[in-house]
């Protein structure tokens, strides 16, 4: 553990200053020597060793304030989920927005409160929050982005918000970062970062990594500002995506409305490639069998009577397509009576952009449809659907993949979804059913799930049918195999090759 430290003010973006990490004054020692003695890779999987500074929009910390007490929390997400273990093991330094909450990263930065590794939060001013984290973010690129065309919002204020917090953030990273630093970008708010720091005179090897699908060039194509943003990403030697589709997608889109070739300077154009996000496998394989999270599983088991688990995890997001299982859970209890008080199903449904109107009406329309649907077939000892709105720490995550028969993962549209590669983790050695949206990148690599599509309530109703029935050695087989590929294929194999 390394303590908060005084940083330097961002004049740029306002008020950033850096906490954490023995960044240290930006002693070379403790830079240099500290992560060399961090990272040295494992025997059997050899990752990046060396000095990294990861920018993203999300902090993997958020503030909580209560009662004058400010509490540290871990953001949810797959993003803060892949690189929050790397950056703890490598020392890195994490450049991100402060989330407006800049007064309480200064009570903490003042409390002197300890993080695993260097904070870097920029701070924007206030008046750019919601055109540019609702707005553009939110409202823009990620429906447009999901390929839901019609949620998509284009206005040019939302554009030029962006441009400034992207602006921001890149003059930050500039200074954070030293020569022989590797820059690792992440995500779509901050497209424009990889272009804005090669602008800038940085020279250093920029990463980027999108998280989320590229759609196809039909629907970028309706982005008005698709050159600045294709332009922005052109800064950067490799581009990872999460899967072949959007390289093909991307590349296209590069020749139809990239820069052109003379406009990168000399450089040549980034190597695009498919890397798709994983988990650490054995770590969580290990940690789902511990005692403690052993002792959790019986106390969920022992609340379910008996009756078996069919459980969806996920933030409270529309591509998550959770109106659609509802819609799919609510055909299965019709037309399979002999169901009604016999299966559980748990939603742990995680607050995500609250405030973000888009968001908050989906959680209301969730609420009525849980609220529905309990009303219709609950019985006193009984009600088909268990909602939790909360975020919950590991260990606690991984008692419920443990203790449930099957997980349900109905995306409309998901980059990855880790939580469908997490649930085999957790069930290494064990029974259990993974039904997995085909929409979901996760459905590109694990062969042993049962495949879904979410718009087809009675092909979703019947695959859970079919999961329930499922006899324990296909469970069995199906599992292993799918645990086998993330073996090969984990966190740490992403990171080599993302950061090769
Ligand atoms: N997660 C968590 N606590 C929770 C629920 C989820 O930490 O209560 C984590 C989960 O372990 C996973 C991530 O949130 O790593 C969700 O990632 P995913 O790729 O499934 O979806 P995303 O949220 O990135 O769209
Ligand atoms: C997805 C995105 C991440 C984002 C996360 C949580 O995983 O790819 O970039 O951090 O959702 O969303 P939030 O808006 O809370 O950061």
């Amino acid at each position: 553990m390394t303590r908060f430290r005084e940083g330097v003010d961002d004049a740029a973006a306002g008020a950033g200053r850096a906490l954490g990490g023995d960044a240290a004054g930006d002693s070379p020692v403790a830079r240099g020597g500290a992560v060399a003695r961090r990272c040295l890779p494992r025997r059997d999987e050899p990752e990046f060793c060396g000095r990294l500074v990861i920018a993203a929009n999300r902090l993997p910390y958020g503030i909580e304030e209560d009662g004058g007490r400010a509490t540290l929390r871990r953001a949810v997400g797959g993003l803060v989920s892949a690189l929050h273990p790397l950056a703890e093991r490598v020392g890195a330094t994490w450049v991100g927005w402060d989330g407006g909450q800049t007064a309480s990263w200064a009570r903490v930065r003042r409390g002197r409160r300890a993080t695993p590794y260097r904070l870097a939060p920029v701070a924007l001013p206030p008046r750019l929050r919601e055109p540019y984290y609702d707005g553009f973010c939110n409202g823009t690129l990620w429906p447009l982005l999901h390929s839901f065309l019609g949620r998509a919002e284009f206005r040019q204020d939302w554009f030029d918000a962006y441009l400034a917090a992207n602006r921001a953030v890149a003059a930050r990273v500039r200074r954070e970062t030293r020569p022989g630093d590797v820059i690792w970008v992440h995500d779509y708010h901050l497209l424009l970062v990889p272009g804005l720091l090669r602008q800038a005179g940085v020279s250093s090897r920029i990463a980027f990594f999108l998280h989320i699908p590229f759609p196809a060039p039909d629907l970028f194509r309706h982005l008005p500002w698709r050159a600045e943003l294709l332009a922005g990403l052109a800064g950067a030697d490799a581009i990872g995506l999460q899967a072949p589709e959007h390289v093909r997608h991307l590349r296209d889109a590069f020749s139809w409305f990239g820069p052109a070739a003379g406009a990168r300077g000399g450089r040549a154009a980034p190597d695009i490639r498919a890397v798709p996000i994983s988990i650490d496998t054995r770590r969580l394989a290990g940690r789902a069998r511990s005692r403690e999270v052993r002792q959790r599983v019986e106390a969920i088991r022992a609340s379910a009577r008996g009756r078996p688990i069919v459980l969806s995890v996920e933030r409270l997001d529309y591509s998550k397509g959770i109106l659609e299982r509802l819609r799919a859970i609510e055909h299965l209890l019709e037309v399979r009576r002999d169901l009604r008080g016999r299966v559980w199903f748990l939603q742990l449904s995680v607050p995500t952009r609250t405030g973000v109107p888009t968001y908050d009406r989906y959680r209301r329309e969730v609420d009525e449809m849980v609220g529905r649907i309990n009303g219709r077939f609950s019985r006193p000892e009984w009600a088909p659907i268990r909602y939790l709105f909360r975020s919950l720490p590991e260990d606690e995550l991984l008692a419920y993949y443990r203790a449930a028969d099957a997980v349900l993962i109905t995306s409309l549209k998901d980059g990855m979804n880790l939580v469908a590669k997490e649930y085999v983790a957790a069930r290494a050695g064990a029974g259990g059913v993974l039904l997995l949206s085909e929409f979901a990148g996760a459905a590109g690599e694990l062969r042993g799930a049962l495949l879904i599509n979410p718009h087809d309530a009675r092909g979703t109703a019947g695959a859970v049918a079919r999961a329930l029935d499922m006899p324990a050695l296909e469970q069995r087989q199906r599992m292993a195999s799918m645990y086998r590929h993330l073996q090969r294929h984990s966190v740490h194999h992403w990171v080599r090759r993302c950061l090769a």
